[in-house]
């Protein structure tokens, strides 16, 4: 059998090590170190230049568009056809592990690497990109840079989400010198691959190697404003309170009991992630609270029907707690299918390396959904140890699970490129 070329594993053990050394922090709860890398952030701007140095140190040609994306550029024989384009985001939650995003980004610049000592150029050029703040977790939308890229959020719009300081995206782009120049809509790309955590349970559970993931489920996020009546927390009969954080608690509630009815499909997620209370102090009764709503779904029928109630419900609430409930939409996304030719490629890829593998609907969001928009789109998933547990500082893939991945990430890539 034809020995196919191979990437480093220590080199990206080593590299992911490296880029999670920037924006570390001592996480009190587990002892464990954690990345905090919140985008357009300090610490976003540190990660981003060592990558763009890593980048221009393998010889590729550096853009920045006016949202903040990075691509890097190799030629290929062709400099006249499409590129196949790889990539992910380098931005973190504020809990993150050092996996999360930077293996597809690393893991693209090491497939980068692994051709340069090769001495191999494919007939097509490369990319390596990664995109703006696809975490959301700052400014309140998720795949903002790739949204825009893609054509899906207008840059004017995406100019202006700011952060809970009023600090607006473009403000904080230019501060960390990321505001480029570049038009911002992309050229489509002959193909875009995405090498990425499952960020789940279930590789690691069936002890497979690699996921290939069909789609992205539906997503949709709701920013709640509460508006009760802050009051003496021990003179204030219980009859004549309007409690803000009471409404959100009911909502929170309703929420779970939602997903654990069945009646929105056996896959319907939902969170409420964020529970801001004003004034947020024992003894007063809180007034306003700013609460957030995420929910996700597998199928695009049953997430509508899921909006539909909990919006109902908002107002219910309102009713019977005596509130003012106003929300806005902060992301929204239908579910989205990979290509399926990509799909048989990484499936047989794997197959050859002697990887196990299954098809697997991808419960976090991805550039590659907003990619899959412009052009054939696919993402190979790796496995993660303690339940594939992310968000938080112990995610952790081993060097040979994200190797495995990135090797059939680089067999895919060099027979897509080679394509006319
Ligand atoms: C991105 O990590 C998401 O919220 O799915
Ligand atoms: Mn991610
Ligand atoms: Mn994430």
């Amino acid at each position: 059998m034809n020995q196919p070329l191979s990437i480093q594993p220590q080199r990206l053990r080593d590299s992911i090590e490296e880029l999670g050394r920037i924006g570390s922090y001592l996480d009190d709860s587990s002892g464990l170190r954690g990345v905090n890398r919140l985008a357009l952030t300090a610490a976003d701007g540190e990660g981003r230049r060592h990558v763009v140095a890593k980048m221009r140190a393998l010889g590729m040609s550096v853009t920045i568009d006016r949202i903040g994306n990075v691509y890097a550029r190799r030629s290929g024989r062709d400099d006249s056809l499409a590129p196949v384009m790889m990539g992910s985001h380098i931005d973190s939650v504020p809990t993150a592990g050092k996996f999360d995003g930077c293996l597809g980004v690393l893991g693209a610049l090491e497939i980068i690497h692994t051709l340069e000592d090769a001495q191999r150029v494919t007939r097509r050029p490369l990319v390596v990109a990664f995109f703006t703040d696809e975490e959301g977790s700052r400014f309140g939308t998720d795949m903002l840079g790739s949204a825009v890229a893609t054509g899906r959020l207008p840059l004017a719009e995406a100019y202006a989400y700011k952060d809970r300081a009023g600090l607006s995206v473009e403000s904080e782009l230019r501060k960390i010198g990321f505001l480029g120049d570049v038009e911002e809509k992309l050229t489509p790309p002959h193909a875009y691959l995405e090498c990425h955590i499952e960020q789940g349970p279930v590789l690691r559970s069936q002890n497979l190697d690699i996921g290939v993931v069909t789609g992205v489920q539906s997503i949709s996020w709701h920013e709640l404003s509460i508006v009760g009546r802050s009051a003496h927390a021990g003179t204030t009969p219980m009859e004549l309170r309007a409690d803000a954080s009471v409404a959100a608690s009911r909502i929170n509630l309703r929420l779970r009991d939602m997903a654990r009815s069945g009646k929105y499909g056996a896959q319907m997620r939902a969170t409420m992630g964020a529970m801001v209370p004003v004034p947020g102090l024992v003894n007063i009764i809180p007034g306003r609270m700013t609460v957030t709503v995420d929910l996700r779904n597998p199928d695009d029928n049953l997430m509508r029907s899921a909006e539909a109630d909990i919006i109902a419900f908002y107002d219910q609430v309102a009713h019977e707690e005596g509130v003012q409930i106003t929300w806005r939409q902060t992301a929204r996304t239908d579910c989205v299918q990979f290509d399926p030719r990509i799909m048989d490629q990484i499936d047989a890829a794997a197959a050859h390396r002697g990887l196990s593998r299954m098809r697997i609907v991808s419960g976090a969001g991805h550039d590659a959904q907003e990619m899959a928009h412009l052009t054939r789109a696919a993402m190979v998933f790796v496995p993660g140890e303690w339940n594939g547990i992310s968000h938080n500082p112990r995610e952790f893939s081993t060097p040979e699970q994200c190797a495995n991945g990135v090797n059939v990430l680089l067999d895919v890539l060099l027979a897509i490129a080679e394509e006319p």
